[in-house]
């Protein structure tokens, strides 16, 4: 397109609940891979971001796979919003758990649509009608009660409803009419970061709109930096990425925090000048602390 009108986006789909529910080992099925499998104690340490496409309608969605809710819980609390819709996971076999609970209320304050994923349905103790019960007791609005939040019933183990679920995420989608500028200025959201020994700080970010391009410039929180490489979340290198897709960037000065907003700028200089402001404003409520009158 021209790039000056708004264009539509993929939607960013963050999966939560319960430990050990089955959210990574979903998004394995959903993408062919198996990070389950090769995480330290089966467990997720830090929010992953994956473009997906999906298999029925070929359209493209962005996952976060988020370690129970702690970390989306950090990342709301610095104001980002990152989230178009939820997929809320319950265990079959375990039904609500505290963390489910926990992740319902978050995903009601940010207002995000919600499906739910009853997991591991091909389990011999799996009991949908309990776990559906213990939703309904939880106060989430069942479709079948006369709510607006849709069920599947799903197995990332046999593949079972994965279609379903791709389809009411494909409907949530198509409701909320996502789009954005590709044109201009790239504006982006830290989802996670951390110092790789080779590589320096690497950061996964998600575009919320125009294109992030190897080569820019960039102030991020009261960091810069200059976009050295950028992948995409199968890994691939790639030169530039579009509104509502993922990229693990390499080039910034520093680590940034989870929920930081990223920011284009037209050049080098221009980055650690409004840097260097930003740490200047931030140092600024210290200068007046009472006690430290007279001392500086
Ligand atoms: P955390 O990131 O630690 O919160 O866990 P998680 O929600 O990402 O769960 P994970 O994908 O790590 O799965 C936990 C366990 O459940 C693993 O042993 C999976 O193999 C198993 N599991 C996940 N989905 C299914 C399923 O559909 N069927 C069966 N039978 N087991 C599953
Ligand atoms: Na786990
Ligand atoms: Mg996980």
């Amino acid at each position: 397109g021209s790039g000056t009108k708004a264009e539509p986006r993929p939607a960013v789909v963050t999966v939560m609940g319960h430990v050990d529910h089955g959210k990574t080992t979903l998004l394995d099925s959903l993408r062919r891979t198996s990070v389950a499998a090769s995480e330290a104690g089966g467990i997720t340490q830090h929010i992953g971001a994956f473009e997906v496409k999906m298999p029925g309608s070929k359209r493209s969605l962005t996952f976060l796979d988020t370690p129970g809710h702690a970390a989306f819980k950090a990342m709301r609390a610095r104001g980002a919003k990152v989230t178009d819709l939820v997929v809320l996971v319950v265990a079959a076999d375990d039904g609500v758990m505290p963390q489910t609970k926990e992740a319902y209320s978050q995903a009601r304050e940010c207002g995000c649509p919600l499906v739910v994923a009853i997991s591991k349905c091909d389990l011999p103790q799996a009991n949908v009608e309990k776990a559906k019960q213990q939703l309904v007791a939880a106060e989430v609005e069942l479709e079948e009660y006369g709510g607006n939040v849709q069920v599947v019933q799903i197995s990332a183990k046999t593949g079972a409803g994965l279609l379903e679920l791709e389809e009411a995420l494909i409907l949530q989608a198509d409701v909320l009419e996502l789009s954005a500028l590709r044109d201009g200025t790239a504006e982006a959201v830290v989802v996670e970061a951390h110092l790789d020994k080779g590589l320096g700080p690497v950061a996964t970010i998600i575009v919320k709109g125009g294109t992030l391009h190897v080569g820019d410039s960039v102030v991020v929180g009261t960091l810069w930096g200059k976009i050295r490489t950028m992948k995409d979340s199968t890994g691939t290198p790639i030169n530039s990425v579009l509104p509502g897709q993922p990229a693990e960037i390499c080039g910034l000065r520093g680590v940034p925090q989870a929920g930081d907003a990223l920011l284009a700028v037209c050049n080098e200089d221009r980055a650690k000048r409004v840097s260097d402001a930003r740490a200047a404003r931030k140092m600024a409520p210290m200068l007046q602390v009472p006690h430290m009158n007279g001392v500086l």
